[in-house]
């Protein structure tokens, strides 16, 4: 008799945005059939988990039915452990066997904090975020997953932004080459905004209503394209607002290409790359779309050709859709998998 191969453990530390939407994409979608959720660690009671894993604003009920017992959430014949845990050194890692924690609390940011997790017996962990330069590699799948190397313990998925854009800059460079470049990121509402003005530690522009305003913040995205494209560093600048949307954003890029080119062409070279060695990552479209269309969709950026422009041969107009939530769980997913089947755990 043949036995089922056994399935990669995995840990989700904070069951917000992010982590719903790892949990969740493991139950739609067949590609990450290797991996399981076995633990989930979040500051709330079962009940609020349960009921926020069953419904779903902005994806939707979930596909299957959602119960707990009192200590596991019962999703489909799986017990996954319910733990509510503020200091990751109490995380029972250990005793569950855990291969990686899935860090998606946006609250620990460090090396430091992701060993503490190590400490508790989880063997590897993967940030939700950019994390600080200590991490043992930051990793944008689809672009550079083979710097993944099975020693490796702190890994970080980089950004949502840095995904959507570094495939799309990586094409441009290696076809046109790249002079410089300014983005804005036209990005929805998350969790670190208030429905209605309210006080936030470090950022006056986070105390206003996410739903009233659209509202510029900090972003960290001209770091995230030199980390992953050093020959990038120091030419971009990058904006990023707030809009009151629920899911999905738009990467508006303007970009001096070094050598000349008209829309067309770099159009057919997204459509091409879209339908060939980046399909599943890339998308391309021309059909007239609003953001909701791109609700739940995986692919990490969708390059939308009825807006690509391009004036007087080199300066070039971009946009491209992506799902924040969706795609960015996505490729947590991808990274996790391809990392722990090189780790052979
Ligand atoms: N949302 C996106 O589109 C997106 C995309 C890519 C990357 N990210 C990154 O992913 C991270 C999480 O973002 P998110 O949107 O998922 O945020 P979120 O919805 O606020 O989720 C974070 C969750 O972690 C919980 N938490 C906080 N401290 C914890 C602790 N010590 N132990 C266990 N759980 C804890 C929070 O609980 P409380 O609410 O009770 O504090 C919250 O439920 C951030 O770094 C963000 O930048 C987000």
């Amino acid at each position: 008799m043949s036995r089922l191969p056994k399935k990669h453990r995995i840990a989700i530390n904070g069951y917000g945005r992010i982590g719903q939407s790892v949990l969740r994409a493991l139950y739609v979608d067949p590609r990450h059939s290797e991996l399981q959720v076995v633990a989930i660690n979040e500051l709330s009671d079962l009940d609020t988990l349960t009921y926020l894993t069953r419904y779903d604003t902005t994806h939707g009920r979930f596909p299957v039915a959602v119960a707990n017992d009192g200590s596991h959430l019962l999703i489909n014949g799986d017990r996954i452990r319910a733990l509510n845990e503020q200091d990751p050194e109490n995380l029972p890692w250990k005793e569950l066997d855990v291969d990686l924690v899935l860090e998606c609390t946006g609250t620990f940011t460090d090396r430091a904090t992701a060993e503490r997790h190590l400490a508790s017996g989880a063997r590897r962990l993967l940030f939700s975020q950019p994390a600080d330069a200590e991490v043992d590699a930051t990793i944008v799948h689809g672009f550079n997953s083979g710097d993944l190397q099975p020693g490796h313990r702190i890994v970080s998925s980089a950004s949502c932004t840095t995904n959507c854009i570094v495939p799309i800059l990586d094409l441009l460079e290696r076809h046109y080459g790249i002079e410089n470049g300014v983005t804005t990121t036209i990005h929805s509402a998350m969790n670190d905004q208030p429905v209605i003005d309210s006080y936030h530690h470090t950022d006056l522009r986070l105390t206003r209503s996410a739903m009233h305003s659209m509202v510029p913040v900090d972003t960290g995205l001209h770091q995230g394209i030199g980390k992953m494209m050093p020959a990038l560093s120091g030419r971009f600048e990058c904006l990023h607002l707030r809009v009151p949307t629920i899911n999905v954003s738009l990467m508006d890029l303007a970009i001096n290409l070094r050598r000349p080119t008209d829309a067309a062409s770099v159009n057919t070279l997204f459509r091409e790359a879209a339908a060939g060695p980046l399909q599943g990552l890339l998308g391309y479209t021309e059909e007239p779309h609003a953001s909701v269309d791109f609700n739940t969709d995986p692919r990490s950026a969708i390059v939308d050709g009825t807006q690509t422009r391009v004036s007087v041969g080199r300066l070039l107009k971009l946009m491209a859709w992506f799902d924040n939530e969706w795609s960015y769980a996505n490729r947590m997913l991808d990274v996790a998998q391809v990392w722990l089947n090189l780790a052979g755990e």
